[in-house]
């Protein structure tokens, strides 16, 4: 034990409390650098019938944005509704909607449980009484959807905050033309709910395809990797908590490495945390040893997802691909010209113990890997340009070269980045 005084169970809990890399954030007070969404999103529910669509990348924070959000809007003594979209229909869904709004609602609760307080909602006298025995059939058209969830909505006190996650998931476009639809009659009949969705993709459009007409109902929140604040923010909170300092050399590479995306900079401090608690010596302090096992015990706990990624794109032969791969994660601009991408990769080479290929084996191994024989890891976006299929991969990336001694993403975006580098020139720490 080398961590102040803390015991296991202690340090555990402190640990827990701030660094979480498989689940999303729960609470405001830990959700980092996001200021600025979670403003436009309390401020669009303030417009009675709008919700909030979240879109971005896999992995970049989606849903810890909804759900500290949700949290943060619904009373005290409320939790948000969470349904995940995954091999679901917009019935089943809008199903389990309303059994768990009955469920949640109290006893004699909310509005009159007599039949007075049903007429208006166009409901028939069968799914009247199983509303009220808290039953929820099987629900067949959109206006019963619209009536039931009305129902189930005003018999509650409290508003209500309801989370679709992973809309992306949702198997059918002819659900997304009813969630459509459901959202905009929810808005015109001004139905007291707030719901947000989430989903991977590039813009609303590519997620409601055609389904124009409920845009106008929805506040839309991009959502792009952490900025450099926020990525440090997120390894400061945890080390203060702990009483560990972590030099701004070792900051700024696991920021690095993270290329925003917080899930890396959860699993590299947990990792890092743990070697500087099983450490025999009382230290409080990060050590180049302590941060290469931290590294090592990240690589061998990623998730088998991305692990399968690279490992389909680059196992089949010796070090070429992979070194390719790295020269490819070696910048923060997410599409690159194969001109720049083999300037790092010359520059990577220099560090290797075999020699550089040319250009021109360079090239063929580039277009290998957009096959499907090595995972279509990269897409060539226009000609000479590509960008990996998955953005959050490259983390992975720069993780797996970290771990072979190649530093990579030695580039900063300017916007970003420049007060954080200063900060970094200014405290570098020796090597
Ligand atoms: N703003 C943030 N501050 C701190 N940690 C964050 C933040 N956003 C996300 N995280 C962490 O990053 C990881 C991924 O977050 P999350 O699950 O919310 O992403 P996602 O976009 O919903 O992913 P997916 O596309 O796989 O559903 C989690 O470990 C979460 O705790
Ligand atoms: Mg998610």
């Amino acid at each position: 034990m080398a961590i102040r005084d803390l015991n296991e169970l202690e340090f555990v809990e402190t640990l827990q409390g701030y660094l979480t890399p498989s689940s999303p954030v729960q609470r405001l007070q830990l959700l980092r650098g996001r200021r600025e969404q979670v403003t436009q999103i309390t401020r669009a529910f303030h417009s009675k019938g709008r919700h909030v669509f979240i879109f971005g990348d896999r992995g970049v924070g989606k849903s810890s944005l909804a759900l500290s959000v949700a949290n943060f809007l619904c009373a005290e003594d409320d939790r948000p509704i969470q349904l995940a979209c995954n091999s679901e229909t917009f019935f089943s869904l809008a199903r389990n909607l309303a059994s768990q709004l009955l469920g949640a609602t109290p006893v004699n609760g909310g509005v009159s449980g007599g039949s007075i307080g049903l007429a208006g909602y166009g409901l028939s006298a069968t799914l009247e009484g199983q509303l009220q025995a808290r039953e929820v059939p099987e629900l067949t058209s959109l206006n019963e959807v619209v009536s039931v969830i009305r129902y189930c909505v005003d018999k509650h006190l409290q508003e209500r905050v309801v989370i679709f996650d992973e809309f992306d998931a949702l198997p059918n476009d002819a659900d997304r033309g009813l969630f459509a639809d459901f959202i905009k009659q929810m808005g015109d009949q001004s139905v007291p709910i707030k719901m947000l969705f989430t989903g991977i993709g590039q813009s609303l459009e590519s997620l409601l395809a055609a389904h124009h007409s409920c845009y106008r109902y929805l506040a839309s929140v991009s959502l792009s990797p952490l900025n450099w604040d926020g990525r440090l923010a997120i390894i400061n909170a945890a080390a203060e908590a702990l009483g560990i300092e972590v030099d701004m050399s070792t900051q700024y590479r696991i920021g690095a490495i993270s290329d925003g995306f917080p899930h890396y900079i959860h699993l590299i401090c947990e990792k890092l945390f743990w070697e500087i608690f099983d450490d025999p010596e009382d230290i409080s302090q990060v050590t180049p040893e302590l941060y290469r096992r931290a590294i090592e015990a990240a690589v061998q706990d990623i998730e088998p997802f991305l692990q399968e990624l690279y490992e389909t794109a680059t196992r089949k032969y010796n070090d070429d691909y992979q070194e390719v791969l790295w020269a490819v994660a070696d910048h923060h601009e997410f599409e690159r010209r194969s001109t720049d991408i083999f300037l790092s990769y010359q520059d990577i080479m220099k560090q290797r113990p075999h020699p550089a290929m040319d250009r021109t084996r360079f090239n063929t191994r580039m277009n290998s890997l957009k096959k499907d024989s090595h995972g279509a890891i990269l897409i060539g976006t226009r000609q000479g340009w590509y960008e990996l299929r998955e953005p959050i991969l490259r983390g992975y990336i720069r993780l797996r070269a970290e771990r072979d001694g190649v530093a990579l993403a030695q580039d900063h975006p300017q916007d970003t980045g420049a007060r954080t580098l200063q900060l970094f020139k200014d405290k570098r720490a020796p090597q």
